[in-house]
């Protein structure tokens, strides 16, 4: 059995088949929808932060999920977030999130939505993310962030902001609760996961990412620790 509050570098299908019906109380997810080689250009070139420099994509080939996949995580989990439902054909519930980015005028789309079964209304989460520019907080994320040495690193072509998880767990999960997250990609759900006190798995099938990921937050906790001493 995988253990909670560790992460792995595994296939999503072949971690969830270790999992009980109904085993997390929510999962957090943000699939592939392209299968990644042909699509190469879509990102631009290369991140570069923390020693990740290749092009993108680099996995060989994404499976873009498909009826299985969405029938497995219905299995394991009670209610479900799913990033990108606008790109996959699966009858989700008629929640709706929508990421607005707070920007304009660029090529890439201006929202993200989600499809939920938590609620049947839409909900709007503003948080500007935009290059380097990037919200100040879940409070203010219309607002960017002044102080740009302070903005949050960028070690994965698709990162989502930790704060857009921030304030999925502060109103949708309660301490102490199972979330799963199956493409951890950065690893901005786990850190969220951290700071919310729920009990926490992701599996991330690319070594490189997977890698990059766990020093992203050994390097957090790390550094958080050391906040607390002082
Ligand atoms: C859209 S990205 C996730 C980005 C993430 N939400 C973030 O904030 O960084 C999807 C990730 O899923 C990974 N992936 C693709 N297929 C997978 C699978 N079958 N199991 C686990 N991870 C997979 C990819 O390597 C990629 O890092």
């Amino acid at each position: 059995m995988l253990e909670l509050n560790q992460c792995y570098n595994m296939d999503c299908m072949k971690g969830m088949a270790q999992f009980p019906d109904g085993f997390f109380d929510l999962a957090v997810v943000d699939p592939p929808y392209f299968s990644g080689p042909e699509r190469r250009g879509y990102y631009g070139s290369k991140v570069s932060k923390i020693g990740v420099y290749r092009d993108y994509p680099v996995s060989p080939v994404w499976e873009i999920p498909g009826r299985a996949y969405f029938d497995e995580l219905r299995r394991v989990a009670k209610h479900y977030i799913v990033w990108g439902c606008n790109y996959f054909s699966y009858e989700f519930a008629s929640g709706r999130i929508v990421w607005d980015k707070c920007k304009k005028g660029t090529s890439f789309s201006d929202c993200e939505l989600a499809a939920t079964d938590l609620f049947n209304t839409v909900r709007l989460f503003r948080f500007m993310w935009n290059g380097m520019l990037q919200g100040k907080s879940v409070a203010e994320g219309h607002i960017m962030q002044g102080n740009k040495k302070l903005n949050e690193q960028r070690i994965h072509p698709t990162q989502k902001p930790v704060a857009l998880y921030d304030w999925i767990f502060q109103n949708y999960a309660a301490p102490g609760c199972r979330v799963l997250d199956t493409h951890l990609g950065s690893g901005s759900s786990r850190i969220a996961a951290y700071e919310a006190g729920v009990d926490f798995i992701g599996f991330e099938i690319d070594p490189i990412y997977y890698a990059a990921e766990e020093q992203r937050f050994l390097d957090y906790t790390s550094q958080t620790s050391l906040f607390h001493l002082t």
